[in-house]
């Protein structure tokens, strides 16, 4: 396994938000995870990242502990992630945006990965034609150096994506990457992912709550229910699973 949770608890208080989840990935495998609003997706990303620590449990990368890892060098180990909800700097340009990728995200001030350093002014050209060669990849090549702050809502998600490519990452965390989106505008981004994937080798693990999406997309797929592995098995075993279906009645998210 690339990354792997095992057996991790997360407690909020009283509230327990992962109990006991133990959910590996493979090397260029794409887990797609579901599961009801509040049954610990988001937690399980965060506490994959290094941005919580569980409560009990631990996460492994490479088959090796991460415990007491922060985030910033989870990152460079090749863990990548974007966030449920955006943490793009509106004030910043794409380009900009894209670049703030390049050193991880929590550690490194935004400022630092600006400026030039010693030694590093001939790399600093190279380092921005590859992030407007990832903003081309990600359908934004009209929209380079324009501020994050007038693209359009699908265009924001493109450019997360673009700037957790740009940390080259091994694996790439998506949460939620259509969230917003309607049927037309979520297949499209979600065949860019699958391009960007295939292209790159890349393992994925993406959480969404779109299911004939996901069924589409993954090799694999995990259900969570208040915080538990429901189901982790093939995608067509998981869109016939009664338990599948009862853990989404009532949302709308639930195909026909
Ligand atoms: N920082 C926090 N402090 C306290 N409780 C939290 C925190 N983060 C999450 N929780 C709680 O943990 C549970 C799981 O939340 P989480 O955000 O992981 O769910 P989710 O599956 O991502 O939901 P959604 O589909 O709405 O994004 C919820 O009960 C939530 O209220
Ligand atoms: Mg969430």
């Amino acid at each position: 396994m690339i990354l792997e949770a095992r057996a991790v608890s997360k407690r909020f208080g009283g509230v327990s938000a992962l109990d006991r989840v133990s959910l590996g990935v493979r090397e260029g495998e794409v887990l797609g995870i579901m599961g009801p609003n509040g049954s610990g997706k988001t937690t399980l990303f965060n506490v994959l990242t290094g941005l919580l620590r569980p409560s009990a449990g631990e996460v492994l990368i490479d088959g090796r502990s991460a415990r007491g890892q922060p985030p910033h060098r989870i990152a460079r180990m090749g863990i990548a992630r974007t966030f449920q909800n955006l943490r793009l700097f509106p004030g910043m340009t794409t380009t900009e945006n894209v670049l703030c990728g390049a050193h991880g995200r929590e550690d490194v001030s935004v400022l630092g990965n600006l400026l030039p350093r010693p030694g590093r002014a001939a790399s600093a050209a190279a380092e921005r034609r590859r992030a407007e060669d990832l903003l081309r990849e990600v359908g934004l090549g009209d929209r380079i150096d324009v501020y994050a702050s007038a693209l359009s809502y699908g265009q924001t998600k493109r450019l997360e994506l673009a700037r957790a490519l740009n940390m080259q990452p091994r694996v790439l965390l998506l949460d939620e990457p259509t969230a917003g989106m309607n049927d037309a505008q979520a297949a499209v981004l979600l065949g860019l992912v699958r391009r960007l994937q295939r292209a790159r080798g890349l393992t994925l693990v993406v959480i969404e709550h779109n299911v004939p999406a996901l069924i589409w997309l993954a090799d694999r797929i995990a259900v969570l229910d208040s915080g538990e592995v429901l189901v982790d098995t093939t995608p067509d075993a998981a869109a016939s699973d009664p338990r599948v279906i009862e853990a989404y009645l009532g949302r709308d998210a639930v195909p026909a």
